[in-house]
Formats: structure tokens, C-alpha cells, sequence
């Protein structure tokens, strides 16, 4: 029989880049299939804000490259400042909000939109908004690469989702696990031994590991 009508009606899952096979079980979204749905998204909210005051807000660190690829398809005139914030900086309690940079620029009277890389619990995304709420924006639109709404605690909505995916924890373009992972150009699934392991190191007795935003 033949390679291709011996091969699978569906299309086989891709491939983890040698390098990362020890410590992400599977690709979740590829690199390619990332640019195409941000160059949709990115038009998108180019429409939704052409003649407008733009002004992109954007939360630290996860957001580097989402964003950098985002805005480079945005031609409108548009202003951006970053917002720090840790969701689970090491040696605090899970949710517990550390914000480690503020706003610099003024946002009164301008259509905000606000990035983050993923949209968990919902508990970033509205102590953020309970801040930037107060500053006098016209609007607060926000734009999220990853939605997983199954673990929504806030009730938090995304007005962009890039992709919306199950209750497993991911890492790679942006995301990390540990400070870990950033740079991955994909978005995986990282493996269960790498948690955990880190589990042992890391976390005192009964508490997850410590991913930092
Ligand atoms: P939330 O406050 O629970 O919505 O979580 C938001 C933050 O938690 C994100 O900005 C991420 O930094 C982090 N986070 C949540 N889920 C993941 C994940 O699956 N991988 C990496 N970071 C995550
Ligand atoms: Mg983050």
C-alpha cells in the first residue's frame, strides 16, 4: 500500500521540536497557525478602532511576543504603555496580585485596549480593571491570545480571543512556566513531570508550583 493512502484521515498532530521534548508533551497551536489568527484579530481591531484614540495597554511579561506581533499589523496611529502585574510571584499565595509596574501615560478620553496573554480565573484581568476603570478612558476593550474559560472565577469577558483552549496548562510565546519557556515560538503543553518535579523543589507542602505572570 502506499505511504500516502496508507496515512491517516486527519491530519497528524505537530511535531515538538527535539530541543523541547523533555519538557512539553505537545504542541497546542503552531507557530504558523498563530500568525494566521493574529493577523485576523489584528484586522479586526483595526476596524473596531480606526478614527479613534488608540491607546494599547499591555500587561508584563507574558504579552511580549503577542503583542510585538499584534500591533506590527495595526496601522493606525496608536499609543502603548505596559502595566506590570504578577499573578503568582514566588513566596505569595496563588492569586494574590503583585502589580510591579504602573501606567506612565494618560489614558483619559482614549479607546484603551487592554492585552494580556491568557485569560485564566479572570482575577488579573479585573484588578487591572478596577484600576485602569477610574483614569478616564472613552472605552476598555480587551484582547486576550488565550481564553480558558472553564476556570473563570471573575466574570470577565474578552472582546479578541485568539484561541480559546482546554483547562491545561500551556507555555511557549510568551507564556511561561517558572520564568521558563518564553521564548518558545509555539504555544505547548507542558509536560505533567515538569510540574511535578518543580512541585517538590519549589512549592511548601499542599501548594502547586509558582508560575509567575
Ligand atoms: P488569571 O488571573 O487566573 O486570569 O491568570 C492570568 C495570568 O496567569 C496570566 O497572565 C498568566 O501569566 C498566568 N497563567 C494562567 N494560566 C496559565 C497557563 O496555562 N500558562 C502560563 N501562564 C498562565
Ligand atoms: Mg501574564
Amino acid at each position: 500500500m502506499s505511504k500516502l493512502l496508507a496515512s491517516p484521515a486527519r491530519p497528524r498532530p505537530p511535531r515538538v521540536p527535539a530541543r523541547w521534548q523533555q519538557e512539553v508533551a505537545r504542541v497546542l497551536i503552531t507557530e504558523h497557525q498563530i500568525a494566521a489568527r493574529i493577523r485576523a484579530l489584528s484586522q479586526e481591531i483595526q476596524r473596531d478602532f480606526t478614527g479613534r484614540e488608540m491607546m494599547i495597554v499591555s500587561l508584563l511579561n507574558g504579552t511580549v511576543m503577542f503583542l510585538a506581533d499584534l500591533i506590527r499589523h495595526i496601522s493606525l496611529p496608536l499609543r502603548l504603555d505596559f502595566i506590570g502585574v504578577s499573578s503568582y510571584g514566588t513566596g505569595t499565595t496563588p492569586g494574590e496580585l503583585v502589580f510591579t509596574k504602573e501606567l506612565r501615560l494618560d489614558v483619559r478620553g482614549r479607546d484603551v485596549l487592554l492585552v494580556d496573554d491568557i485569560l485564566d480565573t479572570g482575577r488579573t484581568m479585573s484588578r487591572v480593571l478596577e484600576r485602569l476603570r477610574p483614569l478616564g478612558s472613552r472605552r476598555i476593550r480587551i484582547c486576550v491570545l488565550l481564553d480558558k474559560p472553564s476556570r473563570r472565577v471573575e466574570q470577565v469577558r474578552a472582546d479578541y480571543v485568539g484561541f480559546t483552549i482546554p483547562d491545561e496548562f500551556v507555555v511557549g510565546y510568551g507564556l511561561d512556566f517558572a520564568e521558563r519557556y518564553r521564548n518558545l515560538p509555539f504555544v505547548g503543553v507542558l509536560r505533567e513531570d515538569i510540574y511535578q518535579r518543580a512541585a517538590v523543589v519549589a512549592a511548601p507542602p499542599g501548594r502547586p508550583p509558582a508560575p509567575a505572570s
